[in-house]
């Protein structure tokens, strides 16, 4: 299959334990990586395992919603949606243990931010579109 020839043994256990809608949600992104960077594996591999912090958090389509809406009007969240607000956070703590490249960590924690400056803008660009699919 597309990720699983992208992903050490390792990376692939993390990745294939995330929910199914989060798997599609990576599957969808890398694939769309694929289309506008073919040959670029970094990026893919960035947009594959970007989210597998979401995991973490144990949530579902609903708190994950609600998490997002309580934190747009900036009122306190429960402790399992704090956990999913952070799943950049956590997932690239994760990635950093497996010792992944430093665009895989700097996307998973940084996709919902800011772009690190030393990360190239046309790069970003790309994965943020994917990050949309
Ligand atoms: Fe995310
Ligand atoms: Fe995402």
């Amino acid at each position: 299959m597309f990720a699983s020839g992208l992903l050490s043994s390792d990376e692939a256990e993390v990745f294939w334990s995330q929910p199914v809608p989060d798997l599609a949600h990576a599957v969808r992104s890398a694939q769309s990586v694929a289309e506008v960077a073919p040959g670029r594996h970094d990026l893919a591999r960035a947009a594959l395992l970007h989210d597998v912090g979401k995991r973490l958090s144990g949530t579902g389509i609903i708190r994950r919603s609600t998490a997002t809406a309580l934190s747009l009007v900036r009122l306190p969240t429960p402790q399992r949606m704090t956990s999913y607000l952070e799943h950049g956070r956590l997932g690239a703590e994760e990635l950093e243990a497996l010792g992944c490249e430093d665009l895989v960590v700097q996307f998973a924690r940084h996709h919902h931010g800011i772009k690190p400056a030393h990360i190239a803008t046309d790069d970003w660009g790309v994965l943020l579109e994917a990050d949309a699919e």
